[in-house]
């Protein structure tokens, strides 16, 4: 079976599609996964709570401040206790309160508090579906990284023509499958390091750099949708870490070297990170003072070459090793020089000379040096990029074996 001993967190908002989502309760729990349903007040005008607890043969949480069921499992419990949680239908209303961030009711607020992916499953009148306000929100859910299935075009029950008709519940449940990670990097575990680091003058000052950490963010969340087992080692970045990944947050390039080292072993590690070249020799414990005797003098030390180590292993080295590499001149020879010196399979070079405007940006166009080769990819947005990063490393991985 192929969803045996998977936890979803069904959320039914109040759509006449709600009555399909009974139909999915079944479907799901003949591929052997447990449903535990959520339903919101609109939701029980159409279908009625009983019905939903009986065909999950399970408690039904419902949209009310229910102190039994805090005491019995508080709303983060129950947001986390699952491995995926669905919306389905997600109304319109639903989806602008997941986009605006609202937690006003059981349902959004276990959308807010959960750490799992998120599927909707979209239905509503045409009109509201085609509404500018509603493909807004639309857009800003899949930017958080919100999963997406349907509507569909057809016949509603509203008399209207279009799209807006909930997923038929085997797509529904196609997509939850997918969701689950039954993708080609399922059972591969990848650490993914991203973001600046932040290396300490004194308790108040650090040297730091621009990265964002997006385009590490943005693999990472395309390693996840492939099925892989993400650890996700991110320094303090301006962008959110994707959901569904493991992180582990840290500061400096010492911290990070920890985590990447504690995560191993893995099947591939991806040095997205901009690692701080240098260190304070000695962080001062205390603020350094402005003094009558000149201006403090910042002894540095180098940093350890995180990418390096790992790419240089001598026993259990992931299969496959890519760094990446920011110039502003000569990309392909430096990037080259870059792979041979590091010792790692790929290099993943950009060109950040400021009037490309890619450092702290949301394209890239990136050059792909491998043992075959420098490979130059066009300039596309950094979500793209990933996804085709994250296919070229499902295939080589593939390649070389398990
Ligand atoms: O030598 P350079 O800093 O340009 O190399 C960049 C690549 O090396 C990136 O993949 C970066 O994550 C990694 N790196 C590292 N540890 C360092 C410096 C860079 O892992 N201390």
């Amino acid at each position: 079976m192929a969803l045996a001993n998977r936890k979803i967190l069904l959320i039914i908002a109040g759509g006449i599609a709600a009555f399909k989502s009974l139909d999915l309760i079944r479907r799901l729990r003949e591929q052997g996964a447990s449903v535990t349903p959520v339903l919101t007040r609109a939701a029980e005008e159409f279908v009625t709570p009983l019905s939903a607890s009986a065909l999950a043969a399970q408690k039904v949480y419902r949209d009310l401040f229910d102190l039994t069921d805090e005491a019995e499992m508080g709303h983060i419990e129950l947001s986390r206790a699952a491995d995926l949680v669905v919306v389905a239908p997600a109304t319109a209303d639903l989806m602008a309160k997941m986009a605006g961030g609202h937690a006003n009711d059981l349902a959004s607020t276990l959308l807010m508090a959960t750490d799992k992916r998120v599927l909707i499953a979209p239905a509503m009148n045409v009109r509201m579906w085609t509404h500018p306000a509603t493909q807004r929100n639309l857009a800003t859910l899949r930017g958080d990284g919100v999963l997406v299935v349907g509507p569909d075009d057809g016949e509603m029950a509203c008399g209207e023509f279009g799209p807006g008709r909930m997923a038929e519940v085997p797509d529904i449940v196609a997509a939850i499958d997918a969701a689950l990670g039954h993708g080609p990097l399922t059972g591969r575990r990848v650490i993914v390091t991203s973001g600046p680091t932040h290396e300490p003058i004194d308790p108040v000052r650090y040297i730091a750099n621009r990265s964002s950490g997006a385009q590490g963010t943005a693999l990472a969340a395309a390693l996840r949708d492939l099925g892989a087992e993400v650890v996700f080692v991110t320094g303090p970045a301006t962008v959110p870490p994707p959901a569904g990944v493991q992180v582990v947050a840290v500061e400096t390039a010492m911290q990070m070297q920890d985590a990447v080292t504690s995560a191993l072993p893995a099947d591939a590690a991806i040095f997205a990170a901009a690692v701080a070249d240098w260190r304070m020799d000695k962080a001062h414990g205390s603020k350094l003072k402005k003094s009558r005797d000149g201006l403090p003098v910042l002894d540095f030390a180098e940093n350890p070459d995180i990418l390096a180590g790992v790419a240089q292993m001598k026993a259990g080295r992931p299969r496959l090793v890519v760094g990446f590499a920011a110039e502003t001149d000569d990309v392909a020879r430096h990037a080259t020089e870059k792979r041979a010196r590091k010792g790692c399979d790929w290099i993943v070079a950009n060109d950040v000379s400021p009037e490309t405007g890619i450092m702290g940006g949301t394209e890239n166009a990136v050059m792909l040096i491998t043992e075959d080769g420098a490979e130059t990819w066009p300039r596309l947005p950094k979500a793209q990029v990933a996804t085709r990063l994250a296919a070229r490393i499902a295939d080589a991985l593939a390649q070389r074996g398990a």
